[in-house]
């Protein structure tokens, strides 16, 4: 009797078991695995509870096996309702990574980029229009002494060519001193020959930098940029020179430049010249087509078709000589030219201050 009496017991508990495992498949929610955790664990209405209470109306003999049927459920129930849990957290935990997922194929922000000054677009296209000619780039002070911005370069103390120049001088002990903000880059080619120590021959370097002169109008402005060319070797010739000048002129404005030179002065050189060249705007016609289809002058070369560029010569022996270069065996060109003009020209600027104003829709305007 008592085994047939557990068997029923048995088939009982298998009928709860399936009810069981069929309401946990059933299950889609948090609040659905709650209630039927509460349904079966409940300590008050649980049915395993119930189940347990039940325990007084089986037979003393089969009370034992009915326990462990009742606790082998209990055992299914709580690894059930755990597996149920764990899926529940895991789905959780996947769509709030889901929510805070990366778009990858949103558009980005683009960074905002600065533009470079046309003062150094045109400076580094100088600077490599002359690396692939041979030369390479020297520097010097902003502050100079008058010996290496005047004197080696054969302007002397009362030298008319000092006036030229509105030369800023520092005041007091440094004025004493002799100290100045050039006014040219010229010193930049002595500081060069005089570091050569009458050696290391021959030398081709080109000193781009910041100048000074006490000038301000809508072409001058007080601070302004130049470079300067200085080759130096044996046997150096006015048609090195003007060689040197069409390539490099040629390279920075157009393949068709041509350039004329016009005999001038400049203590440092001799012979010395200005250079023109055709206006890059009207092509050296002197004309341009106004809006309503007519013929002006252009407004660039005022009409003449050329415009004046930089000024150059041959190094002077006695500048040669004063920076420790025998001027027996060597020779020399240089030349000096205004970057602001040059930018000016090439961006079509109207007034060099705009190049000094740091208006960055200047710089977003300007392109090459
Ligand atoms: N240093 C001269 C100036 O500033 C330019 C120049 C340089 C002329 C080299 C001739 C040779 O005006």
């Amino acid at each position: 009797a008592s085994a047939s009496n557990a068997g029923a017991d048995d088939d009982r508990l298998a009928v709860d078991r399936a009810r069981f495992l069929a309401e946990a498949d059933a299950v889609t929610d948090r609040a659905g695995l709650d209630a039927l955790r509460v349904s079966w664990l409940g300590r008050k209405k649980g049915r395993i509870k119930d189940l347990m209470g039940q325990m007084k109306s089986v037979p003393a003999d089969a009370r034992r096996a009915y326990g462990q049927a009742v606790n082998a459920l209990k055992q299914t129930v709580d690894a059930r309702l755990a597996e149920l849990t764990e899926a529940f957290e895991s789905r959780a935990s996947a769509a709030r990574a889901a929510e805070a997922r990366i778009d990858l194929t949103l558009p980005g922000r683009p960074p905002a980029l600065g533009g470079l000054h046309p003062v150094t677009r045109v400076t580094r296209t100088i600077e490599s229009i002359f690396a692939s000619l041979g030369y390479s780039v020297a520097e010097g002070p902003e502050v100079e002494d008058d010996v290496r911005n005047f004197e080696k370069l054969n302007i002397p103390a009362d030298h008319p060519a000092r006036d030229d120049q509105d030369t800023f001088f520092l005041d007091g002990d440094y004025g004493a001193r002799g100290l100045l903000l050039r006014t040219h880059t010229s010193p930049v080619q002595v500081r060069t020959m005089l570091a050569r120590n009458g050696g290391q021959l021959p030398i081709r370097v080109i000193c781009p930098g910041r100048v000074y002169r006490n000038d301000n109008d809508l072409r001058h402005s007080p601070m302004f940029h130049q470079v300067e060319c200085l080759a130096i070797a044996e046997g150096l010739t006015v048609g090195d020179l003007k060689g040197t000048l069409e390539a490099f002129l040629q390279a920075l404005f157009t393949p068709d430049t041509q350039i004329r030179l016009r005999p001038s002065f400049f203590p440092f050189t001799e012979p010395s010249a200005e250079v023109d060249i055709t206006c890059p705007f009207c092509g050296g016609s002197g004309t341009v087509t106004a809006a309503d289809g007519s013929e002006m002058p252009c407004p660039v070369c005022s009409g003449t078709g050329w415009i004046e560029i930089l000024g150059c010569g041959m190094v002077d022996p006695r500048v040669l000589d004063a920076c420790g270069i025998d001027p027996a065996v060597y020779s020399g060109f240089a030349f000096g030219l205004g970057l602001d003009r040059v930018a000016m020209i090439r961006y079509d600027i109207p007034n060099i201050r705009m190049l000094f104003d740091n208006d960055e829709r200047l710089l977003r305007q300007v392109q090459d």
